[in-house]
């Protein structure tokens, strides 16, 4: 079994409301050894229905986002805190995600990335294991174990919180421009491409 197949969950029935509402099981995306892991919630209905983390509107915003601060899809890993479609879009129980938690640290563990990027307020709970106000504290970086390992995670809002509220859109380009910078790639500085001045 190839390291990536071993990241992939093939079969899970802990938490039997998302085994009744999921097509299927969706997993991470993109490279292995990848700088940056986002993290987001739980896949919705376009997720579920594709089998990839943000591939709807919400996965939009984060592309283009990525692009504004001259990021590619390909060059990050995308995950997500339960990896089956709660019914309903509710946001998953703490039970759900404490099932789901074993996958996720593997995840991390195997990636061992520069930066973890929580995408709104589930995953930055989760993975802070404190309450947290997001809008107030995206782009802030705190220091946090892991499964026991010491890792850096970047508390940034959700994708489709930009698209409710225009003026989170800077909160959140702001956002990922530092985590750019913080796992030295991309472009990590004020946006502007290389060509700006030809
Ligand atoms: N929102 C999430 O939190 N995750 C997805 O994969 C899609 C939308």
């Amino acid at each position: 079994m190839s390291e990536m197949e071993d990241l992939c969950v093939t079969a899970c029935t802990r938490c039997p409301a998302l085994v009744d509402s999921r097509s299927r099981i969706v997993n991470g995306t993109g490279p292995e050894d990848a700088d940056l892991l986002f993290v987001g919630e739980g896949p919705g209905a376009n997720e579920d229905a594709e089998g990839e983390p943000f591939v709807g509107r919400s996965g939009t915003v984060l592309d283009d986002g990525l692009r504004d601060v001259g990021l590619a899809r390909a060059d990050v890993r995308i995950t997500n805190c339960v990896r089956c479609r709660p019914p309903e879009n509710r946001d998953p129980t703490g039970e759900e995600l404490e099932h789901c938690r074993g996958y996720l640290e593997t995840e991390i563990d195997r990636l061992d990335p520069e930066v973890i990027v929580t995408l709104g307020k589930v995953p930055s709970e989760h993975l802070l294991e404190r309450s947290v106000a997001v809008t107030n504290e995206a782009g802030t970086l705190e220091d946090v174990r892991i499964g026991g390992e010491p890792r850096r995670l970047l508390i940034c809002v959700h994708p489709a919180a930009t698209l409710y509220d225009r003026s989170q859109k800077e909160t959140f380009t702001a956002a990922l421009e530092r985590a750019a910078e913080l796992a030295g790639v991309g472009e990590g500085g004020s946006g502007q491409t290389r060509l700006d001045g030809f």
